[in-house]
């Protein structure tokens, strides 16, 4: 994390005059606190000697049947027993990676010159951090030994993996037996229609799955999955309890009755309504202060990535915006190479996730009074 973004971020957040097209947070309003309150209070009343005793480090069996159940509707036939609960889809990213680069900040079983990780140009910094702790992001991607995708909806980007690219991921995998860490933390927040299957569904071989509630539900359960290939359960299980011996059992007992009281499709469709919303407003503020931005209109998540004419330095432009009122994320957070204090083309992540639609044409009208401002300055 670039220290100087880490202190403007955290300053913005803290000042609620400042419109917040950072941090990609899932929108509080769909929280549902009464019925979370609920299961709650039944979970301690009704199984709090479970939930609130050590539990084995899989997690959950009903937690882990209704993913499988997901999962499976989804073409994925796994079963519960190759589904671990983690703590969000971070540590399950993390337990992944340890299996196939080794740990942090030591040796790497397999060192990045024999292949490091795969990466899009710009992809999700809980992930960059992960691999560049094990100097594991791989220069040549031909030379890989695993890819890090998210085929079902992309961050920063929002958008789909195209069947032709999924098939060369496969093929790959199957000819060179690199592993796909497969992320798929947005895929049930696709605006039309309904999730593609998982590439988990064509390769239990080769593909870790992963998964998470903080996307659809709420973040601070802290509840999420992995998938692995049969053969690497044992060794995903004793990672897990290497480092935290389980998942919260509270948070997973309170997140299980929640699931037997919700309906959870009847929710998603609420939450795809809603985002998609947000896409909107935030597409007609750029395109009505900002008409020099390109961007793709999102086909699902939380962010649109937005490209600026010339270049500029990501942490000045991020100071002026909070000088205007706005904040957002700079495109340097979500490159292996982050540029946040150098000239570089100026392109953001902007996200419509967690402010109601009405602020947003407000937040871009002060980002374009920023963005402004400072070409002016800089031409003098
Ligand atoms: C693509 C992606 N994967 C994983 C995560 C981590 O999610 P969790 O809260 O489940 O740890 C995030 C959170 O921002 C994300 O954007």
């Amino acid at each position: 994390v670039d220290q100087e973004i880490d202190t403007l971020q955290r300053a913005c957040a803290a000042d609620p005059s400042i419109v917040s097209l950072a941090g990609g947070l899932p929108a509080c309003q769909l929280f549902p606190k009464a019925k979370i309150a609920a299961s709650a209070s039944r979970a301690v009343r009704r199984d709090g000697d479970r939930a609130l005793q050590y539990d084995w480090p899989e997690g959950r069996e009903g937690l882990r049947e209704w993913i499988s159940r997901r999962l499976a509707a989804r073409g994925a036939s796994v079963s519960k027993d190759d589904v671990i609960i983690t703590s969000g889809a971070q540590q399950a990213l993390s337990i992944a990676a340890h299996l196939l680069l080794g740990s942090a900040g030591g040796e790497p079983h397999r060192r990045a010159s024999e292949g490091g990780v795969a990466l899009d140009a710009e992809t999700y910094p809980g992930a960059l951090d992960i691999f560049k702790a094990r100097g594991a992001v791989a220069d040549d991607a031909r030379r890989a030994r695993c890819a890090y995708v998210m085929p079902a909806m992309s961050n920063p980007r929002g958008q789909v993996m195209s069947p032709a690219e999924r098939a060369g991921l496969l093929s790959w995998a199957a000819q060179t037996g690199g592993a796909i860490l497969e992320d798929d933390a947005y895929a049930e927040l696709v605006f039309d229609g309904e999730p593609p299957a998982p590439l988990l569904a064509q390769d239990r071989e080769h593909v870790f799955h992963v998964g998470t509630f903080s996307k659809t539900l709420c973040p601070g359960l802290r509840v999420g999955w992995l998938v692995m290939p049969p053969k690497m359960r044992a060794l995903a299980l004793e990672r897990k309890r290497l480092v935290d011996l389980q998942t919260n059992g509270l948070t997973q007992s309170i997140l299980e009755d929640f699931l037997a009281h919700d309906d959870f499709g009847q929710r998603l469709a609420a939450a795809r309504r809603y985002y998609a919303q947000g896409a909107e407003a935030l597409a007609r503020a750029l395109r009505r202060h900002l008409p020099e931005a390109e961007f793709n209109e999102p086909k699902g998540g939380f962010s649109i990535w937005v490209k600026l004419p010339g270049t500029g330095v990501d942490a000045e432009l991020l100071a002026e915006a909070a000088r205007h009122g706005v904040s957002f994320d700079p495109g340097s957070m979500f490159r292996v190479r982050s540029v946040a204090r150098s000239e570089s083309p100026i392109e953001l992540r902007l996200s419509y996730s967690n402010e109601p639609p009405r602020k947003l044409d407000d937040g871009v009208r002060r980002l374009a009074a920023a963005w402004r401002g400072l070409a002016r300055h800089r031409a003098h």
